[in-house]
């Protein structure tokens, strides 16, 4: 009887003390799906936008480029370059034609290298080496009225013929 007695005491804590675990632990999930809830409806009217640039930008006027030279300027904001040679301007998307990767300028050598697969390309965008299969892509040009080129990046070429042709040359 006692024993019994003892043990019913002992069992009554034992209960008490998991009852009491539970109810915690209950009470942890319902605060921690509910702290989830708010914080998801709170990140809604936080949506993650992505910033692009725009597809169409100014890059100065042709006296900014000296003959014989290749621009980074655009490089890092919108991915081109601009190449000018001694009397056709164009830009030149940086985007390699193999699998998308960021081509640099290697200016010692004059050409075009993608870091990814080894894909080099001249400076008139063609592939010289590597897996690319075609030329780098050249940009639409215009000039405004104040002398401004605009670069469109809606509007890319990179068929020998037709890209040595306005508007993805610009004389000048
Ligand atoms: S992405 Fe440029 S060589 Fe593969």
């Amino acid at each position: 009887m006692t024993e019994a007695y003892q043990g019913g005491v002992a069992g009554k804590n034992r209960r008490g003390f998991l009852a009491s675990a539970f109810s915690w632990l209950g009470l942890g999930s319902l605060a921690t799906a509910l702290a989830s809830t708010l914080y998801a409806n709170f990140r809604f009217f936080f949506p993650k936008v992505l910033y692009e640039p725009p597809a169409q930008f100014s890059i100065g006027v042709v006296s900014d480029y000296p003959p014989g030279t290749v621009s980074d300027r655009w490089a890092k904001e919108h991915q081109v370059f601009v190449v000018r040679e001694q009397d056709v301007l164009y830009a030149l998307l940086r985007v390699c034609t193999h699998l998308g990767c960021l081509t640099n300028y290697f200016s010692a050598e004059g050409l075009f290298k993608c870091p990814c697969h080894g894909s080099i390309f001249s400076l008139q965008g063609d592939p010289l080496a590597g897996p690319a299969p075609v030329a780098l892509y050249r940009l639409a040009l215009s000039v405004g009225v104040n002398g401004q080129i605009v670069v469109d990046k809606n509007r890319r070429e990179d068929r020998p013929g037709p890209r040595n042709q306005s508007p993805y040359v610009l004389k000048v």
